[in-house]
This record gives structure tokens, C-alpha cells and sequence, in this order.
């Protein structure tokens, strides 16, 4: 089981995919976690939707469900230290991580990072508990694009950049 387990993982870092920061506000209080879980489910619901997958553990997972509300940041592919930031890797102090970077509250008052690629802001539609991680899924209610559009990529234990074959 072990050896399943440590294969599973060397497999799955060999899956580049993109970073975001999973952030939330409301009575619950402010959060946010780094996440390479971020998949969209559907562009045809009565609202489009994505999901992501938090540690059980995580204040920000906690946050999310409180508030009932959260925001995908994709981040840019400048953005490297905000992906360290919100993943406890710079050893700052977890309540002052929105000190550190420039946001803004969103329509529903989550928190938008400023320079991610696009902001996904979501009310909560549903939640499963899967072993170590809930399963979150979101109803998108707006999508902010910015102009510079290449995502931050995480594969192989390390950040990317997406380099064209052609
Ligand atoms: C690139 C990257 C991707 C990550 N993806 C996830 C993820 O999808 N889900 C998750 O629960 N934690 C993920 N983590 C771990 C969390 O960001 C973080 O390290 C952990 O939750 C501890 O953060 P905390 O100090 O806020 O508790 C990821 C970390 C990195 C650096």
C-alpha cells in the first residue's frame, strides 16, 4: 500500500496543471489556500460551475464552508511568491498573508487577487468529505479576466511556464 501510495504520487506530479488560490470572506473570516485542484465541472448548468479539492484540515476549507462562498484565483505566471505565500511556504504568519499582496472584494465580497489571470468568484452549490479532502463545488457568478493570460503552471514538483511545441 505504501509502495501504491508513493507511486500514485510520482504519478500524479508528472500532471502539470495550473495553480490558484482558493480565497473566502464572510463570518466565518478570511482565508486562502493555494490549490492545484481547481477543475471546471460545466459551462452549461443554470450557472457554470468548478470544483476543488481541499485537505480536510485546512482553515481555509473550514472558511469556505462557513461563508458559503469562495474565489478561484488562476494565478499568473508571475506569481510564484503568491503561490508560496498561501501555501505556508515562506513561513509568514497565516493571518497576515492578505497583508502581504494587493486584492479587491469581488461582487460577492470575495476576495479577488489582483494580477491572477482570471478570478472565478462562487457561491457554495455542494460538498463531499472524500477521506482527507472535501470535495467542493462551486456555482460561478463572475469570472474576471486580465489581459496578460498565461497561467502559473506546478508539475514535477516544480513551477512552469506552458512553452508552445510549435
Ligand atoms: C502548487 C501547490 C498546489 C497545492 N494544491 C493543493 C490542493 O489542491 N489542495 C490542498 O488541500 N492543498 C494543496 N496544496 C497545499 C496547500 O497549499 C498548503 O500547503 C497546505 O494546505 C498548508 O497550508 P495552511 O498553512 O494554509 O494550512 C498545494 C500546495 C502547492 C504548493
Amino acid at each position: 500500500m505504501t509502495d501504491l501510495r508513493s507511486r500514485f504520487l510520482e504519478g500524479m506530479s508528472r500532471a502539470a496543471t495550473f495553480v490558484a488560490v482558493a480565497t473566502t470572506d464572510g463570518p466565518s473570516g478570511r482565508s486562502g489556500v493555494t490549490i492545484s485542484s481547481l477543475t471546471s465541472v460545466s459551462a452549461d448548468g443554470d450557472h457554470p460551475s468548478l470544483l476543488a479539492c481541499i485537505h480536510h484540515r485546512s482553515p481555509a476549507a473550514a472558511a469556505i464552508l462557513g461563508n458559503r462562498a469562495f474565489c478561484a484565483n488562476l494565478l499568473h505566471e508571475s506569481q510564484e511568491s503568491v503561490a508560496n505565500l498561501f501555501a505556508g511556504r515562506d513561513g509568514q504568519d497565516r493571518a497576515t498573508r492578505f497583508d502581504q499582496i494587493s486584492w479587491s472584494a469581488g461582487l460577492i465580497g470575495q476576495p479577488m487577487l489582483d494580477q491572477a489571470t482570471a478570478r472565478f468568484e462562487c457561491k457554495l452549490a455542494t460538498v463531499l468529505l472524500w477521506e482527507t479532502h472535501y470535495i467542493i463545488v462551486g456555482n460561478v457568478v463572475g469570472v474576471d479576466l486580465s489581459d496578460e493570460t498565461a497561467a502559473l503552471l506546478y508539475g514535477q514538483r516544480a513551477y512552469r511556464k506552458a512553452v508552445g511545441l510549435g
